[in-house]
């Protein structure tokens, strides 16, 4: 959500004049477009925003911007902090360029956030973010021929621990016709795979008349479009409503990538509980039983949080074997981290000791760690269609052949890491890629 922010507040400036440096001290402006999920993230921030205090010293016009989630978290309280000029939440980034403008102008600080987040977007502002989002530029496209879409705004789930329902405000679902509207535009400059984006994408609901559309009647409007070849979605939550039509279209469409990203946070049902996520744990593995049924060869990826507010070893011994069962391929492990203003923060102690925290995130990396390593391992041999994203940044293997071709990093459409030697030239494109080798996160291979 947060790439996709950036990538149109870049097109928007773009558009406005404005050009583009990557060094910050050619800059005449600098954005910091920011998170507020994770506490370490919003310290990255302020340690940025010292540096920039610095450098605003010696350069005294700098216009600095902190936009995004952290700016609608803290507000006014940010804009006292001495390099900051402008503060900007995401609802207001539609106005970024005339923000700057006007700070510059007026010689003063300037804040644009929403002050009641959780009231119902008004039509002006749904209006100001529609069209905000139609000016996606595919150069500033985040990897080429592939481009993120918003389906939805917003959280209505308010789970405990987490900040997303106060900075992003409620859910709205974006109508269907503009989006699909939009990806045929993207089609058109060339993109092949769109990522559609929402916090709980799965509950995107679009009452239309008689006609309600649901995330399923999306994505198979969305398969009809000539150029677009695969269609992914992010993130869902574990819910009843629509899941098995959502899976049925993704078996029955073939350009809808067999992947689900479907958050878990725990496998304790006391911890579920306490995290305000409304299923238990044997529910969340019928749903993904249920996924596998539908879906043959769905690859499954998840989140968890450990050491969260009274989680017990007896707890934390639950989250590992649901993962055990569970089988993703991959998952994102985060410690706990509280923010001000949740639940969870108000109502629970942050009990679980630091190093507890860590020790938990190595212990079940490690048994994801083999799980992901034996689901890598049945592709050796195979032959695996990727979209080649760019050249690889670390190099991998096949370093004799390097010589002759730099190795390029793809994925498969269901989000593989495939690493091989090929001419940079194919990167946007699709190749067949036969499985030599296999690491828990990646595979390697040749050029079929
Ligand atoms: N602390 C730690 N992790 C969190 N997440 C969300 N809020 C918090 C928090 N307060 C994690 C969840 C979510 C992912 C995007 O970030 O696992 O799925
Ligand atoms: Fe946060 Fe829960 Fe909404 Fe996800 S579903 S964004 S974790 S409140």
């Amino acid at each position: 959500m947060n790439k996709l922010d950036t990538i149109l507040v870049t097109s928007l400036l773009k558009e406005a004049g404005f050009a583009l440096t990557d060094s910050v001290t050619d800059a005449d402006v600098v954005l910091i477009n920011t998170c507020s999920v994770r506490g370490h993230a919003e310290d990255r921030v302020i340690s940025n925003l010292g540096h920039l205090k610095h450098i605003k010293k010696n350069k005294p016009q700098l216009t600095v911007a902190v936009i995004g989630c952290m700016a609608q978290r803290l507000g006014e309280q940010l804009l006292k902090h001495p390099a900051v000029d402008i503060v900007c939440g995401p609802a207001q980034l539609p106005q970024i360029a005339d923000l700057i403008m006007q700070t510059i102008r007026e010689k003063k600080k300037t804040l644009a956030v929403t002050e009641k987040i959780r009231q119902k977007v008004t039509s002006e502002q749904s209006q100001a973010l529609e069209e905000f989002e139609s000016i996606y530029d595919t150069e500033e496209q985040h990897l080429p021929g592939q481009a993120f879409v918003r389906a939805m705004h917003g959280c209505n789930n308010f789970c405990s621990y987490c900040v997303v329902p106060y900075v992003r405000g409620p859910e709205v679902s974006r109508p269907p016709q503009i989006i699909i509207e939009q990806i045929k535009r993207l089609a058109g400059r060339g993109i092949k795979l769109i990522t559609l984006l929402g916090q709980t994408v799965n509950s995107y609901k679009y009452v239309n008349g008689e006609k309600t559309y649901c995330l399923a009647e999306l994505l198979e409007m969305a398969s009809d479009i000539d150029g677009i070849e695969w269609i992914r979605f992010v993130t869902s939550y574990p819910s009843e409503e629509f899941f098995d039509r959502i899976c049925r279209a993704m078996a029955d469409l073939p350009k809808v990538c067999k992947y689900l990203h479907i958050p878990a946070q725990s496998g304790s049902d006391k911890i579920l509980l306490a995290m305000n996520r409304n299923y238990t744990s044997a529910q969340y593995l019928n749903l993904l039983d249920r996924a596998r049924d539908i879906v043959p060869g769905i690859s499954i990826a998840g989140d968890f949080i450990v050491g969260f507010s009274g989680e017990t070893e007896q707890d934390f011994a639950a989250t590992v074997n649901l993962v055990k069962k569970a089988r993703y391929k991959n998952c994102f492990i985060f410690k706990y981290s509280p923010r001000p203003g949740t639940t969870a923060d108000k109502r629970l102690e942050d009990n679980i000791p630091a190093d507890v925290k860590k020790q938990r995130n190595i212990e079940l990396l490690a048994v994801q760690e083999k799980i992901s390593a034996e689901l890598s391992t049945e592709f050796l041999g195979k032959t695996v269609k990727v979209l080649i994203e760019g050249l690889s940044k670390k190099p991998h293997l096949n370093t004799a052949d390097g010589n002759k071709s730099p190795q390029l990093i793809a994925r498969t459409a269901d989000d593989r890491i495939v690493v091989f030697n090929g001419p940079a030239e194919m990167t946007g494109r699709f190749a067949d890629v036969k499985i030599t080798k296999t690491s828990p996160l990646t595979l390697f291979g040749e050029l079929a």
